[in-house]
């Protein structure tokens, strides 16, 4: 090995100090400003310890919302520079801006890095992009320079995001953070819409997602004379003479009860009015979700006209998980019925297959529900347009009255069943096209209601055995 020479020893001693100097600031007491901290002070053009922040926390849902409203602030207000972020892995959970800021942050720690970004759906089909952490310098609406921060927080517990405004004092940072909430509201994607709250498989939390809005012809759902007329009369009839019943002073909420059993049409009405209501936002819980109807009640009071849809409300009615007689969760949806105001353009729409059930409950505070209607098993005149409409893409050879005859008792969704049944005997015989002729009627009668199919046919709303005035099917006489 080569000799060192004395100039090696003093560059290499030269560059110890160095290090031990770096490391002397870095352990100081004295948080050394950084470049962070610098880009935010002098844009407010006051120190760290001036800096007042307001600071709003919502559920990650409408993280896209508040995107949309930050963005059509800047728009209006410009911005100083575009978006930068904080070294990852600095923020701590449940950390604001302002102490994180404060916080000793080092060398490479202390520098403005570059925002991080995630996306968001703002339509069945389509999404944007969205700030996950960074931080952008603009001005209030009086003119103030601020710091607005954005941040979704998805590690910890469930997930949220905040919105934070940095000024030098609070009227200005305040002034902003009013301005984003108003172009929120304005921007707000979920409006018009057709939403679900469901739950994550993740941690259960609140979701909420957009569904195709399917337009359904009135011709696609059989009742009886005047009874769709008389549901979408109260839905749709009230929300057109909106204007005029506030000035006559009367209310506008509306609650409506839809009964039947499983398979009469029910949530089949409920797609028609939605397909129908093209300006109304549509908000949908089914089965466990319906513990999400606080949030569902609160979207829906923002976003009139709404509709808010509470499916199979039996289901939370029966929940055994709760003590006997009182039962939380539907008082918490009756409540929450209660919380939007009269005279908000909102409906409840309720669908359930045990009117029985919450009978009592509805009945111990009443004006929640000021329509009940009860979806019926089709009559014969209902079974055959339900026929007719089934297999209007088929070639039809059979005997209508013969098929009417052999389905009393049973319901609209097994009419449609029996069809599709009997085009799959039509195809299985080789038939192409498939013409569905008596004898694959007859067919999927007799299979429909033999012994083993009896789960089969309950499911599909046929009566069960010994239930009042509701025969199984009978056999054709073909
Ligand atoms: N009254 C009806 N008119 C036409 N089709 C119907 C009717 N009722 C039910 N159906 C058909 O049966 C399917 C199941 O009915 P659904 O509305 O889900 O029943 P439920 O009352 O249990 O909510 C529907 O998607 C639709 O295709
Ligand atoms: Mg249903």
């Amino acid at each position: 090995m080569e000799p060192t020479n004395g100039q090696d020893y003093r560059d290499l001693a030269r560059a110890l100090v160095g290090l031990l100097d770096v490391a002397r600031r870095t352990l100081s007491d004295e948080p050394a400003t950084s470049e962070l901290v610098g880009r935010v002070t002098s844009h407010l053009g006051c120190g760290l310890s001036e800096v007042v922040a307001v600071h709003e926390r919502f559920p990650i849902w409408d993280h896209v919302n508040v995107q949309c409203g930050v963005d059509a602030y800047l728009a209006r207000h410009g911005s100083a520079g575009t978006w930068f972020g904080i070294a990852a892995g600095m923020m701590r959970p449940h950390q604001d801006l302002l102490s994180r800021l404060a916080a000793p942050a080092p060398g490479p720690l202390g520098r403005a890095g570059s925002a991080s970004y995630g996306t968001a759906a703002t339509g069945p089909e389509t999404d944007t992009e969205v700030v996950a952490l960074g931080l952008i310098a603009t001005t209030a609406p009086e003119g103030a320079p601020v710091v607005i921060g954005l941040r979704a927080e998805r590690e910890f517990g469930p997930p949220y995001g905040d919105l934070e405004i940095l000024a030098a004092s609070r009227d200005a940072a305040s002034a902003t953070r009013t301005e984003i909430a108003r172009l929120s509201a304005g921007h707000n994607v979920f409006r018009g819409q057709v939403l679900s709250f469901g739950e994550s498989e993740h941690r259960g939390n609140e979701l909420v997602s957009f569904l195709p809005r399917i337009p359904l012809d009135a011709q696609e759902v059989v009742f009886p004379a005047g009874l769709l007329e008389s549901i979408e009369r109260h839905v749709a009839g009230v929300g057109a003479l909106a204007g005029e019943l506030r000035n006559a002073g009367q209310h506008l909420k509306r609650g409506l009860l839809l009964y039947g059993p499983p398979g009469a049409g029910k949530t089949h009405t409920v797609r028609y009015l939605t397909g129908k209501l093209t300006e109304t936002t549509v908000v949908l819980l089914t089965g466990r979700s319906i513990r999400f109807v606080e949030s569902a009640a609160a979207l829906a009071r923002r976003l009139q006209p709404s509709m808010v849809v509470l499916e199979d409300v039996d289901l939370i009615a029966m929940d055994r998980d709760f003590s006997a007689g009182e039962n939380p969760l539907l008082f918490t949806l009756l409540d929450a019925m209660d919380g939007v105001g009269a005279d908000a353009d909102v409906t409840f729409v309720l669908t359930t297959n045990r009117a029985d059930i919450l009978e009592h409950a509805l009945a111990d505070r009443p004006g929640r529900v000021d329509l009940a209607i009860e979806v019926p098993r089709p009559d014969a005149g209902c079974r055959e347009q339900l026929l007719r409409l089934y297999t209007r893409g088929v070639a039809f050879d059979g005997d209508p009255s013969v098929i009417v005859a052999a389905t009393e008792g049973v319901t609209a969704s097994y009419i449609k069943e029996l069809v599709r049944r009997a085009v799959l005997v039509s195809l299985r015989a080789g038939d192409r096209p498939p013409v569905v002729r008596q004898p694959h009627f007859d067919e999927v009668l007799a299979e429909m209601s033999a012994q083993h199919e009896s789960l089969t046919r309950s499911l599909l709303g046929n009566a069960e055995p010994g239930s009042r005035s509701l025969p199984a099917v009978r056999r054709s006489r073909g």
